[in-house]
């Protein structure tokens, strides 16, 4: 048998070979499928031939091995018809590898394996390089089969071509880093539902990992059917890449969309949480005020803006009968004056008053509903003395307005809004104004009574009175410093939920645009988005932003992670910008032709059916031509912790 230890320069590929890993010899191969003799003693030495296991074809006894064909057993065979293949066969049957076993032939069991050519293994400049597929088949049969485990069986897993090397070589550079991007460990390999042997005492098991380069920047579904472990993937994965960049220095933000609280809080299924292991450097956020989170949603009294784009989708979503004021409501919007696009500083200023009085209106008309000032905070405006007298002589809104005040202010000018509009030119009260006031008052233009500001007191919860910085400025400033943001969606509103998903996602994606834009390098920040379904839309058009961020979020260095039990649910642009797909059971043949269609899932159809074992996967990534079949492993939140406090 060839021994590495014997070679004096054990290469790259030498290191593949595992003499004791024996199970047969290739009888032959065409540049898809290969046949491989083996026999039941050959196949309990290597520890069992599992359905889809790797193997690999090298040169028997060489110390110098050219190529390697790698193999993935795809079934067994029977004993072909052609009878020149049965001859060379039988001639392979009493062949015993190099310095192997005693056994006679007689004592053997032989069988034979269908399998399926996955590609060869070669040396370039000393380099382990990987094609998909074979040159030359010509030479194969006789080769020496063998089922790689431990160090080989890693290097076959994660393996990375030199110019997927060379990208995180060089990303690894732009951020300061030496050597190449980290990789983030997640499982082990695994091939069938029983791993008695191939996973049991004395094998060696091989660690799979997720190349940073094929991560970071890219998209990553998690599919599978209920409670086969996709959540735990997830928590796996935010853990590693916490741990991994914290060990390199290498600031990678990460945001959770987590719609059942799974991930904020300890619950009683799973003991521990995300938030618990990393109480640091974890952020979590609510709809609703508790203990422990901040409130997800916005000050309407400072952000303006957000506020009223808040309350026009509640209104919009709530199917109110439409009075005019209404929606003249809903189409206003609070955009400052902008100094280019007047005319004159007079022009100017005059806007800037006007614009205020605006603002001034809406403040009034939330105060009204019951929305509760900021501490501290008053109505404030400035208004020309002449017009200011004319409504109330002993108040000047400069100083500042109680909801009551300001109620009474507005209702001074409505009295006298006739006069004030003649005397001052046609314009002191805007449109926008008017019907603010008409809402504050419960009248329309012709007098008559309407709900007016009753249509907001609903939505007074969206109201956050002690935020003072915009709540998205405030989770990307956390996600470029590094932090983990967990966005606890359980409770809430199911349409505010998946409005504010998509605003948050938004200004993420916007804010790392402009930094690209202004040909700066933007934050790492990975988004894992949990029951996928619920929060992105299969039939939205491309331009909403899930499928903008699928689609360029590698500019701006946004890596979106999203789990659901249903691939066809998912937007086709986004599967289809997929580069890495993580699979544990699915339990229907629809759900699995949908993802047959790509890579070679195909071959783990049945076990995908079958297996129904937690954590157990099948994975594609970018830089691995084929499918890895992989055991996560388990988020434990006990280990993790020791991790975090040094204890190990
Ligand atoms: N790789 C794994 N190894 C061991 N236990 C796991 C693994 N993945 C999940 N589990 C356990 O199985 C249960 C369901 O997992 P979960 O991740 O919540 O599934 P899903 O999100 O697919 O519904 C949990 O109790 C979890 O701790
Ligand atoms: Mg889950």
């Amino acid at each position: 048998m060839p021994n590495s230890t014997q070679n004096p320069a054990p290469d790259a590929l030498l290191q593949l070979v595992q003499p004791n890993q024996f199970v047969g010899w290739l009888g032959t191969a065409d540049y898809t499928r290969a046949l491989v003799l083996t026999s039941d003693v050959w196949k309990t030495r290597a520890k069992g031939v599992p359905h889809n296991c790797f193997l690999l074809a090298a040169a028997d006894g060489g110390t110098a091995v050219e190529e390697i064909m790698l193999l993935r057993v795809s079934g067994s065979a029977e004993v072909p018809a052609d009878a020149e293949l049965q001859v060379k066969l039988d001639k392979l049957k009493s062949r015993a590898p190099a310095g192997g076993g005693g056994q006679t032939v007689e004592e053997f069991q032989f069988g034979l394996l269908q399998c399926r050519v996955l590609g060869t293994f070669y040396l370039q400049d000393g380099k382990l390089r990987l094609g998909s597929d074979v040159e030359n088949f010509a030479q194969a049969a006789g080769l020496a089969v063998y089922r790689p485990e431990g160090a080989a069986l890693a290097a076959i897993v994660n393996y990375i071509s030199p110019s997927r090397a060379a990208a995180a070589e060089e990303e690894a550079r732009r951020l300061g880093l030496k050597g190449e991007l980290p990789r983030f460990p997640i499982g082990t390999v695994r091939y069938s539902s029983t791993d008695r042997l191939h996973r049991g005492a004395g094998a060696e098991r091989a660690v799979f990992h997720l190349n940073a380069v094929d991560f970071l920047a890219r998209r990553t579904a998690v599919f599978g059917m209920t409670r086969t472990g996709k959540s735990n993937t997830v928590k796996k994965l935010v853990s590693v890449v916490k741990h991994t960049s914290d060990d390199f220095k290498l600031r990678i933000g990460q945001i959770i969309y987590d719609l059942n609280g799974e991930y904020a809080n300890a619950n009683q299924q799973d003991q521990g949480s995300i938030a618990e292991v990393f109480p640091a450097d974890t952020i979590r956020y609510r709809m609703v005020p508790t203990t422990g989170f901040e409130l997800i949603l916005n000050n309407f009294f400072q952000q303006i803006s957000e506020g009223h784009s808040t309350l026009r989708g509640l209104l919009e979503a709530s199917k109110l009968p439409r009075s005019a004021d209404l929606e003249a409501f809903l189409s206003m919007d609070f955009v400052p004056p902008n100094k280019e696009d007047c005319s004159s500083d007079y022009e100017f200023q005059r806007q800037t008053s006007l614009f205020q009085l605006k603002l001034a209106a809406y403040q009034a008309v939330l105060a009204r509903a019951g929305y509760e000032l900021p501490p501290g905070f008053k109505i404030t405006f400035e208004v020309n003395p002449g017009i200011r007298n004319k409504i109330n002589p002993s108040v000047d809104p400069a100083n500042g307005l109680t909801a009551s005040q300001a109620y009474e202010w507005f209702y001074l000018v409505r009295q006298i809004q006739d006069e004030l509009i003649t005397t001052s030119g046609a314009s002191w009260i805007e449109p926008d104004t008017n019907v603010l006031i008409n809402l504050l008052l419960q009248k329309n233009d012709q007098g008559g009574y309407i709900p007016g500001f009753r249509l907001l007191q609903p939505f007074k919860d969206y109201h956050a009175p002690n935020r003072s910085t915009d709540v998205c400025d405030e989770i990307y400033n956390h996600l470029a410093a590094g932090k983990i943001v967990i966005l606890d969606l359980s409770v809430g509103d199911p349409v505010q939920r998946e409005r504010l998903g998509k605003r948050i996602a938004r200004h993420i994606f916007r804010s790392s645009m402009a930094t690209f834009n202004r040909g700066q390098y933007p934050p790492h920040v990975v988004v894992y988005v949990e029951e996928a379904h619920n929060i992105i839309g299969r039939n939205e058009p491309l331009t909403e932003i899930w499928p903008t961020i699928a689609k360029e979020g590698a500019k701006a260095r946004i890596a979106v992670v999203y789990a659901t039990q249903e691939v066809s649910t998912i937007h086709p642009n986004i599967l289809a910008n997929t580069e890495n797909i993580i699979v544990s059971h699915l339990n229907n043949h629809n759900e699995i032709s949908e993802l047959a269609k790509y890579y070679d899932f195909g071959d783990f159809a049945e076990s995908m059916i079958r297996a129904q074992d937690v954590g157990f996967a099948r994975v594609k990534t970018l830089s691995n031509p084929f499918v890895i079949p992989v055991q996560i492993d388990k988020f434990d939140p006990e280990k993790e912790k020791l991790r975090v406090t040094g204890g190990k």
